[in-house]
């Protein structure tokens, strides 16, 4: 069975990423400090606690199983965060790394998917996003995913290292078994936020923003459910294992809703009410970011097949509804 290393597949996207593997023939190995990511959530191999890019714990790793490439998804991605504690962001972005190239470049290890973010577009001149859109990010967790994509450019072109760089938009949704979903601590993302205060969990959703250039002067977004996003993964990594080529993509539905239309959705699905109050919009925060994910699509041979909306947020709050208790 092919091995492939998972940094932060502990986390939201990474165990649903390794659930993905699993169910294509790979034995998925995690490495996680559970700094932000679950215990619970690794269920289809093994699981080494401990930083990703601590070159000890690595090389008991690679010493153990012929890993045939690395997805690595582990770094702080809270933007809000970001702007407070840059050094944290650059220490785990990019530092972090930067340490784990260099034992798979001791190890030759060959095929390598990186997780990156729309946040390397900064404010969009352009709506939708391609891939060639000029990358000017506007907060220091943008900065730090950019300045890993040129590292991996660098390294492809100086080691032969095949990179899949995945930009994603929004993940959202959860598991259409109920095996796993989303589950930060604190809760940031849009979806999470707005079931919890549908089931009184919380007393209110703060909406950060309604001066926004847009239609209803709410930010809008593009959500990609995240076992569509799993599944884009494994392609791209099958994608370097027979093209041994490397490729930059961004992964969206090219779809956007706002934060409004979120809402209003959220409450006509289950005949609720979602307090809101008003905050302040932040600087770091662009008003619309919506993919053309057509390169993305058309590469991987990839079609989204549970990104529409009623489809994500059934399965959020499927999965909340039920693990309530794993929150606590
Ligand atoms: N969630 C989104 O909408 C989104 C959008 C674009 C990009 N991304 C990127 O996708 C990746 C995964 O995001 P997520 O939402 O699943 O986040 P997450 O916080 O749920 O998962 C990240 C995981 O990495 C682990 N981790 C962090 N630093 C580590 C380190 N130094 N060593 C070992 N483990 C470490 C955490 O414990 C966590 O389990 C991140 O790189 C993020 O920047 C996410």
């Amino acid at each position: 069975m092919s091995c492939i290393l998972v940094t932060g597949g502990a986390g939201y996207i990474g165990s649903h990423i390794c659930k993905a593997l699993s169910q294509k023939g790979y034995l998925p190995i995690t490495i996680d400090n559970l700094s932000l990511g679950h215990e619970w959530a690794v269920k289809w191999g093994p699981l080494f606690k401990g930083d990703c890019g601590n070159p000890i714990l690595l090389e008991e790793i690679l010493n153990q199983y012929p890993i045939l490439g690395v997805i690595h998804l582990a770094a702080f991605s809270n933007v809000r965060e970001s702007q407070h504690l840059p050094l944290n962001y650059y220490q785990n972005n990019v530092q972090t790394t930067l340490n784990l190239l260099e034992v798979l470049k001791k190890h030759h290890i060959s095929h390598f998917v990186f997780s990156s973010t729309c946040a390397v577009y900064g404010i969009p001149k352009k709506i939708p996003i391609d891939e060639s859109h000029p990358k000017c990010p506007i907060n220091p967790y943008g900065e730090s995913k950019w300045m890993v994509e040129k590292i991996l450019e660098s390294m492809s072109s100086a080691y032969g290292m095949n990179v899949a760089i995945l930009r994603y938009f929004n993940a959202a949704g959860a598991d259409p078994d109920g095996e796993i979903g989303e589950a930060h601590h604190p809760e940031t993302h849009l979806i999470p936020l707005l079931i919890q205060t549908a089931t009184r969990e919380r007393p209110s959703f703060t909406l950060y923003g309604e001066d926004h250039p847009t239609e209803d002067g709410t930010a809008v977004r593009d959500f990609i459910h995240v076992t569509d996003l799993a599944e884009a993964h494994v392609r791209a990594l099958e994608f370097l294992i027979e093209k041994k080529e490397s490729l930059t993509l961004n992964l969206g539905t090219g779809i956007g809703y706002s934060v409004r239309e979120m809402i209003e959705a959220i409450e006509k699905r289950w005949e609720c009410n979602i307090p809101v109050i008003k905050g302040e919009r932040f600087s770091g925060d662009p008003p619309t970011l919506v993919a053309n994910g057509e390169k993305g699509r058309k590469s991987l041979n990839w079609t989204p097949q549970y990104s529409d909306l009623e489809t994500i947020i059934d399965t959020a709050w499927n999965w909340h509804t039920a693990k309530v208790p794993l929150y606590k």
